[in-house]
């Protein structure tokens, strides 16, 4: 017999779920259009958008010559030739209206001293192809991600969208009776009361985030499991490009808490036990600010070489004390912060250690440029359902992103899906749920709250972040994914038999944590298998059994689909090209 719990029920023509740069962007185009609701696990203003720091890339040209063509091929050359070139277009060609949206909006940013919105440099952003670091990211000092979500959030707020915060969405419901798959709702569970919220709908955007928290050292908050992801995967979604994940160079060392790339836009240098600036080694032209797979995998380098500092010579420096310290006053302020309360190391005076973190996921839910759902490798679309940001991949930053690429992907894609999912809730009709499509995961609950297994999961998700942070990170062979596999398909056998300790209806983050723990394994399998499949090393995803890019095999897009059985389908869609025939990558 189920145990009791009072079920909701709400008829919305669309719904948002995730309440960062990406859902807020899309509900302010939805608002006051159809009938919406922004479900989200958090207060929004404590998304993950807020953690963002050093900016947000458009070829305004305020400071210096720029055209939106040169960042297009930046991140073309930055994606390892992965990224789908008229996808990528779109990003850097809409760049500029999106700033200049956010600027109508009231965001405050950064400004030159004649009043425009100031550009600083970010890695692989450059000149005319590759000549010199350009300056293209706007940006908010190394708040840029908080300022935005503020930004949008106010913007929601005078335009009555309405929000459920504190909301998880469990369950997306689909109608599989016709041959085009159709959304037809979402099954929610409130956190502060443990009570269920069936809502009928005819549209889902998912702009859930990233799945950071399969690692050990990353710089994502603990809320980033994957969950809408995971939600879809579990219902036959594929996930794209899956096996690429990004490294950021300069997580806080020991912590993974993000030091902003801006450190080194703002003329920071990178340096190992010797004092030596390696970059220049690495990447003559653009120094520390190449892009992100490069400058990880040379700290790696630098590591593996003896050359990394402190007792287990695993870390190296990041270096601001040449800087005037009134720029780190007004330019780094937060991240000055957070050396100083992490570390306890002032960083105008000393130098800051660091060691690549696990940051943001290329990967996701496959989508076309209207953050429509792909259904498989045809390009067929789920009717009514939408991602957009980090949860997704369009595909614009293929093999590695560059950063400030992602600021801009939530809004513009945010933008977009929103548009997009307005125009088809105006010509769907309202679907009819039955009363009782919460039951399946009302019985998941009652199930783990009755189980009374040995396995906690607090530990099991240290152990796997444990190997993903060992095997499946910067650098990758065979065997260390097959390591990393085996443990993750062990953990996979003993989450069936964990308990948890609380019991309660009032926000239960024992029960939360041991179903986000699900999404984690899953996410993990489908990245370890994805990344042992391909037999080459291109953008963040290194073999180092196969160091070199193969453009004859694997220009191709995976697409890891978990059948109905439970084993993992792979399949490949081709690249689309564009302008920028792949070339070897030198900065
Ligand atoms: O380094 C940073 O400020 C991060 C930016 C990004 O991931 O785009």
């Amino acid at each position: 017999m189920l145990l009791s719990v009072k079920v909701h029920y709400h008829s919305y023509d669309a719904i948002i779920v995730g309440a960062g740069g990406a859902g807020l962007r899309a509900a302010i185009e939805v608002a006051g259009k159809v009938k919406t609701a922004v479900i989200t696990k958090l207060y929004p203003t404590r998304s993950h958008t807020g953690a963002a720091q050093g900016g947000m890339c458009a070829a305004l040209a305020n400071v210096e010559e720029d055209y939106w063509e040169w960042h297009a091929f930046d991140t073309v050359k930055g994606s390892d030739y992965l990224g789908d070139q008229p996808a990528i277009d779109i990003m850097c060609k809409e760049a500029i209206d999106a700033v200049i949206d956010l600027e109508h909006f009231g965001m405050a940013f950064s400004r030159t001293a004649d009043g425009h919105i100031d550009q600083r440099r970010f890695g692989g952003h450059t000149r005319n192809h590759g000549e010199a670091p350009v300056r293209r990211s706007c940006y908010a000092a190394d708040r840029t991600g908080h300022m935005i979500l503020q930004t949008l959030f106010q913007q929601c707020v005078a335009r009555d969208v309405k929000f459920f915060n504190e909301f998880q969405v469990f369950d997306i419901l689909f109608d599989d009776t016709s041959q085009q798959r159709k959304v037809v709702g979402v099954v929610a569970y409130e956190l502060a009361t443990g009570d269920l919220h069936v809502f009928a709908t005819k549209a889902v955007l998912l702009a859930t985030g990233g799945y950071g928290k399969m690692f050990k050292i990353s710089s994502n908050a603990h809320t980033l499991t994957g969950d809408g992801p995971a939600l879809l995967f579990q219902k036959s979604i594929p996930m794209q490009d899956i096996e690429f994940f990004q490294f950021h160079p300069t997580g806080i060392y020991g912590f993974g808490i993000l030091l902003s790339e801006a450190a080194r836009g703002e003329g920071g240098i990178l340096r190992n036990v010797l004092g030596e600036r390696f970059m220049d080694r690495v990447a003559p032209t653009v120094k520390d600010l190449a892009p992100r797979d490069m400058v990880s995998r040379a700290i790696h380098a630098e590591i593996v070489a003896g050359r990394g500092a402190g007792p287990e010579k695993d870390y190296v420096f990041l270096d601001l004390t040449h800087l005037p310290p009134e720029q780190i006053d007004s330019k780094l302020p937060d991240i000055s912060d957070f050396a100083r309360t992490y570390l306890g190391i002032e960083p105008k005076t000393q130098q800051i250690p660091i060691q690549p973190t696990a940051h943001y996921a290329m990967g996701g839910i496959p989508t076309n440029v209207d953050a429509e759902v792909l259904a498989d490798e045809t390009g067929a679309t789920v009717l009514g359902l939408y991602a957009a940001g980090e949860c997704a991949c369009v595909s614009v930053h293929g093999a590695n992103r560059l950063g400030t690429n992602s600021l801009l992907d939530i809004v513009v894609f945010g933008r977009r899906g929103g548009k997009k999912m307005a125009q088809y809730v105006l010509e769907t009709d309202h679907p009819e749920i039955t009363k009782d499509a919460h039951i399946p995961f009302q019985q998941r609950i009652d199930e783990l709250k009755n189980a009374n297994g040995q396995e906690k999961v607090a530990i099991i998700r240290a152990e796997l972040q444990e190997t993903m942070t060992k095997n499946a990170s910067v650098v990758r062979t065979h065997d260390s994914l097959e390591e990393a596999l085996g443990v993750i398909e062990d953990l996979s056998k003993r989450y069936l038999n964990i308990s948890i300790d609380d019991k309660g209806n009032v926000f239960n983050y024992d029960l939360l944590e041991a179903l986000e723990l699900e999404h984690l394994l899953e996410l993990a399998r489908a990245m370890v298998v994805s990344a042992q499949a391909r037999t080459e090393s291109r953008g963040a995803h290194w073999r180092d059994d196969f160091p070199t890019r193969d453009d004859v095999n694997w220009m191709k897009h995976t697409l890891t689909t978990k059948k109905p059985d439970g084993t993992l389908r792979l399949a490949y869609k081709p690249v689309v090209g564009g302008k920028y025939p792949p070339m070897e990558r030198k900065y």
